[in-house]
């Protein structure tokens, strides 16, 4: 089904999700991040670590059709599960409950692990999620998971057309669990605390507004640093170029070589298959 903030980007079946994947490998692109639409959603976000679940069944269908030829990364948050649309549990005062919440993330991973996932996407922002995660998965041995935590995930005006891409129920913002923009320091420490507790990727969203902060997670990580060009930096340049005020190709382009130029070793972008064509 076509989204209409986003031009080009489509919600899936599982079958179109395989041809889809089949294409990126052809193409060269390294992996491919996966999202769930349920049907069904509820206060807890049931069937985030249900294995019938349309991520895990996505995620097993995809892992037997490309293999190891593409890095599939799970998004691990409730928010898509949840029918207040929240990244996790609430309390009985409406707020989020943190610790709770990340009890449904070590299901949820576990059920993603075990579905196919070679990463776990940590896009929730609860606290200590990295490190709670790692020790579910390692007390069922399963060690070869790759985590990959959204580390410094600003709160931005540009998720919008997310919200509309996977049908969201979310009335508000997520102020209380993301990063306020003018606060550098504390993106910086919100890094240092994933590695500590043991993030094997760290990532920096969204990429475009925040390449100080991409740089500077790249001057003080040992591991990958990622950075996720997201929904509404693809609308940006997607609306501008249908009015015919810029040059698309070139404004793709130039906007992906800032975040490599900032340091990214990997870029999360909507627009990784046309890119990855271009550069063959
Ligand atoms: C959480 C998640 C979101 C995005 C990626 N993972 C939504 C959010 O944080 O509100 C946003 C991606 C985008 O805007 O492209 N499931």
């Amino acid at each position: 089904m076509p989204i209409s903030a986003m031009p080009g980007v489509v919600q899936h079946t599982l079958d179109s999700l395989v041809a889809e994947a089949e294409r990126c490998v052809a193409a060269g692109v390294g992996g491919l991040m996966v999202f769930g639409v349920p049907v069904e959603k509820d206060p807890r976000g049931s069937g985030a670590d249900d294995p019938d679940g349309i991520l895990n069944v996505a995620l097993r269908r995809l892992r037997d059709a490309v293999g190891d030829d593409l890095v599939l990364v799970a998004d691990l948050c409730l928010d898509e599960f949840t029918s207040h649309g929240h990244c996790g549990v609430l309390a009985p005062d409406g707020s989020v409950d943190n610790d709770a919440t990340l009890v449904r993330y070590a299901e949820m991973g576990l059920a993603q692990a075990e579905a196919g996932a070679h990463v776990l996407g940590l896009s929730g922002m609860m606290d200590g999620q990295v490190g709670f995660v790692r020790e579910a998965l390692d007390e069922e041995g399963l060690i070869d998971t790759v985590l990959l935590a959204y580390a410094a995930k600003y709160t931005s005006g540009l998720y919008g057309p997310f919200r509309e891409a996977v049908g969201s129920s979310l009335v508000g913002d997520r102020a209380t669990y993301q990063q306020d923009p003018p606060n550098a320091t504390e993106a910086v420490r919100e890094i240092e605390l994933d590695l500590a507790e043991g993030a094997d990727i760290v990532m920096v969203k969204p990429a475009g507004p925040n390449l100080d902060i991409v740089a500077a997670a790249a001057d003080l990580s040992p591991v990958p640093v990622a950075a996720y060009q997201i929904s509404g930096e693809y609308a940006q340049i997607e609306a501008a170029a249908a009015n015919g005020w810029i040059d698309r190709d070139r404004v793709m382009a130039e906007s992906l070589i800032g975040i490599k130029r900032a340091g990214a070793q990997i870029i999360a972008t909507y627009y990784a298959l046309e890119m990855a064509r271009h550069l063959r």
